[in-house]
């Protein structure tokens, strides 16, 4: 059975003595974990962050990269440079980059396509807002989004990762049902086997208010198979205890 994956978002939070800190805490918490464990963190701190997961139990990734391989992008990163701090996952597509930072959906398949060209893996995300919900579009949107992924990818999409976040659970404390994030997962992962023969390693996990409460009821459906963690991933003892749900 393939082992989930827990991961967090710091998203633009952080400075070098609380990263230090929660790192030093998880490290001290976590002992053999039942699951992979990885830390998206802002870009600043990759060095920082690369001296102190190196040779742990958790991986380290970034929180976006740029579609570009080198060259005249003032302000952008590159795969070569995520590489050379050890990143092995880079969030792709993240909701708060689609919404503002202009990311297409064709921007968002071809920053995936530069990442597994260069042996990171994207965790690209998709998810409908509440306005679509609410439209009844949240399939359509969903499998537009990775639609995009899968046109610019072709049979290397098993490498990817796939998120679930539903926007309007993002940082809300308004989580999906058990039974929603499962309804979207069922239909994402039909989608990839669709796609692809492998489809079966590819790891879906959902993102949206996932806490130490409602952990293992999301982790405990057939086709979630971890956890994008924003704001919990924040306070060590809350991550260690999404962890621990997820082994
Ligand atoms: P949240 O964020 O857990 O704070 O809702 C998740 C994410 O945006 O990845």
């Amino acid at each position: 059975m393939k082992k989930k994956l827990i991961a967090g978002n710091w998203k633009m939070n952080g400075g070098l003595a609380a990263n230090e800190a929660l790192i030093r805490n998880l490290l001290a918490g976590l002992g053999t974990p039942g699951c992979q464990v990885a830390l998206c963190v802002p870009t600043a701190y990759l060095a920082q962050c690369h001296d102190l997961l190196n040779g742990t139990g958790i991986d380290l990734g970034a929180q976006d990269v740029s579609q570009h391989e080198a060259g005249a992008f003032t302000g952008e990163i590159s795969c070569a440079m995520l590489k050379e701090f050890g990143a092995r996952y880079c969030l792709v597509g993240h909701s708060e980059r689609r919404q503002y930072h202009a990311e297409t959906d064709t921007v968002v398949a071809l920053k995936a396509q530069r990442a597994l060209a260069s042996g990171i893996t994207p965790i690209v995300c998709v998810g409908e807002t509440l306005a679509e919900r609410e439209a009844g579009r949240t399939e359509e949107v969903v499998k537009r989004q990775l639609a995009a992924v899968i046109h610019a990818n072709g049979h290397c999409i098993s490498e990817i990762v796939l998120a679930y976040e539903p926007v309007w659970a993002i940082g809300t404390g308004k989580t999906a049902s058990a039974e929603q994030a499962q309804q979207v997962h069922a239909v994402l992962r039909a989608q990839l086997k669709a796609a692809s023969s492998q489809s079966d390693r590819i790891l879906l996990l959902y993102g949206g208010s996932m806490n130490p409460v409602n952990a293992a009821q999301l982790l405990a459906q057939a086709d979630i198979d971890g956890g994008l963690i924003g704001g919990a991933s924040l306070k060590a003892p809350d991550f260690l205890s999404i962890i621990a749900s997820a082994g």
